[in-house]
């Protein structure tokens, strides 16, 4: 597919909207089948150095009320995570690079695998290290690794960011060479709808993901937050409807463009739309990270405005999207890794030699 195309499909309403969505969601079934995969979320910490203009959580907002869970909240999260057959778990914070904090990964990995009996897969979105530390992570027990590039077009993704060494583009994308270096499954995404971006910027998202050849993706709408810089820029927005059918569209056609890649639900869909993750499901995503962080912290995790389940545990969360993913027509892969396909096959490939 090439960029032209790709901008007429993102670009597509009515009928012809229609008709990518039922082509995605007919590659996804014949791809990587009907399953949904579970990765509990665990928001261990919400402190970060960094100050990306769009987040609610950016080290400038002094409004937030900054938390760091214990090692025993965090593996109890886990524990929920295993023992309801979620087969993998997602530990997200903001973004330090600390000695003690690669330590502390470090040694939550060891345990998390421990008490699984290797069993619960475990995924890091913990943003840019050092090769080292993603080494030394993946040595310990990480096998996935979430790092959005946020924007490819180097342009914007400076609108989006302070320009200094902590916010660098190279080093974004350094960090995701890395990731697929040390032998991770890489995923990556972007928010859709930002100030600014064109559809020509978001054809180039997809063409990127393509050209580095990414395991997995999480792409949701960009949603605006007070307390943060962009919002001066929220007069340039389109509606969040119209973000929410963008984002949309952006997940059909990269299901047509990566037919094997896992793509996810991403909670922000849900923001604007009660029924945005299965409406994801419904057109070729395929995981789905129910919220496992414990409720007195939720609301100090808000990335952006009107995030939802502040107020749901992690059971209830869990029977709600049972049922909402039944309601679009897709079963749960219990106790399955639902690994990437996309990944098994390069690594079929390389290790046949071809
Ligand atoms: N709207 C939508 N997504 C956001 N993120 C951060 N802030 C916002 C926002 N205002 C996303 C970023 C980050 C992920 C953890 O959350 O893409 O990578
Ligand atoms: Fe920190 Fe990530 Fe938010 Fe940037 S997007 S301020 S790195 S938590
Ligand atoms: Fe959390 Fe529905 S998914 S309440």
């Amino acid at each position: 597919m090439e960029r032209s195309e790709i901008i007429n499909l993102l670009g597509s309403t009515g009928i012809e909207k229609e008709k990518l969505f039922k082509q995605a969601r007919e590659i996804r079934d014949r791809t990587v089948g009907n399953k949904v995969y579970f990765r509990g979320l665990v928001e261990f910490s919400n402190i970060c150095a960094k100050n990306c203009l769009y987040c609610g959580i950016r080290k400038g907002n002094s409004n937030v009320v900054r938390y760091d869970l214990s090692d025993n909240e965090i593996l109890d999260a886990c524990r929920f995570a295993w023992e309801n057959k979620f087969a993998s778990v997602v530990l997200q914070s903001g973004e330090l690079s600390s000695s003690s904090f690669v330590k502390r990964i470090d040694r939550l990995l060891k345990a998390i695998k421990t008490f699984s009996g290797n069993e619960l897969g475990i995924t890091l979105s913990c943003g840019e290290q050092t090769r080292e530390t993603y080494r030394r992570w993946y040595e310990s027990g990480a096998h996935r690794y979430l790092l959005r590039i946020e924007a490819t077009n180097r342009n914007l993704y400076e609108k989006i960011h302070p320009v200094n060494k902590l916010h660098s583009f190279e080093r974004r994308l350094q960090a995701l060479h890395y990731l697929r270096e040390t032998g991770y499954q890489v995923g990556t995404g972007v928010m859709i709808g930002l100030p600014f971006q064109t559809l020509d910027d978001l054809a180039g998202d997809l063409l990127f993901f393509r050209e580095l050849d990414i395991d997995m993706c999480g792409m949701g709408p960009y949603i605006e937050h007070e307390d943060t810089p962009l919002y001066e820029c929220r007069h340039l927005l389109q509606t969040r409807k119209e973000r929410f059918d963008l984002a949309l569209k952006m997940i059909a056609v990269l299901r047509i463009l990566m037919p094997d890649i896992n793509i996810a639900a991403a909670t922000a869909l849900q923001a604007i739309d009660p029924a945005g993750r299965e409406k994801a499901v419904a057109i070729g995503a395929n995981v789905i990270m129910p919220n496992l962080t414990p409720m007195a912290h939720r609301k100090d995790y808000l990335l952006y405005e009107d995030k939802p389940c502040l107020d749901e545990d992690a059971e209830l969360c869990k029977q709600c999207l049972e049922a909402r993913i039944h309601l679009a027509g897709s079963e749960i892969g219990y106790g399955e890794w639902g690994d990437s396909k996309h990944f098994g096959s390069r690594h079929a490939k390389s290790s046949s030699g071809s």
